[in-house]
């Protein structure tokens, strides 16, 4: 049976930091499915349809891992996938209450799918989706945080803002 797991996420936008837990993951998994959450009320930078293309554009096509947007509850979109995993990067403590809390909160609503945890790698640790927005707009250097794309799309979206 294939193992298929959902790495669900804002992505506003992916850095090098998702990259690699999505290149760990698949090491382990079948197939990965990269789920952009699409939720109208919530704000973001990129549109759902902005922070898809990006990831498609940052990852080559590659076997095994998959990317769309999803709505509502994200335990009843794995379930229609099919997959009996969810992927979720830790980086530091602070991460972990809200992460232990969605994952409980996902065993109550679909007792079936587990999350696997993969710590981050020590180099992107201190790494986010909100600090490097930041870093760009002020334009700091952005070197090898987050792929090439996503930095023209951010440069691209601040051009008016400096
Ligand atoms: O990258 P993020 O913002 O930390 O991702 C959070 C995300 C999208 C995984 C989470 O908000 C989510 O699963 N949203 C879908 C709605 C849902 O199922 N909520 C209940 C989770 S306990």
């Amino acid at each position: 049976m294939q193992k298929i797991a959902i790495y669900p996420g804002s992505f506003d936008p992916i850095t090098n930091g998702h990259l690699d837990i999505i290149r760990r993951s698949r090491l382990l998994l079948d197939k990965i499915i990269i789920a952009v959450n699409d939720n109208p009320s919530k704000t973001f930078l990129f549109t759902v349809k902005e922070r898809t293309e990006m990831i498609k554009g940052a990852i080559p096509a590659s076997p095994g891992i998959e990317v769309e947007s999803f709505r509502g509850l994200l335990v009843r979109y794995a379930e229609k996938k099919g997959a009996r995993f969810i992927i979720r990067g830790l980086r530091a403590l602070s991460d972990f209450e809200y992460e232990f809390q969605m994952d409980l909160m996902n065993r109550k609503l679909s007792p079936g799918i587990e999350t696997i945890f993969l710590m981050t790698s020590q180099k992107y640790s201190y790494l986010s989706s909100s600090i490097i927005k930041e870093i760009v707009q002020l334009k700091g250097c952005s070197e090898g945080l987050i792929p090439e794309i996503v930095r023209e799309k951010l440069l691209e979206k601040f051009k008016n803002n400096f």
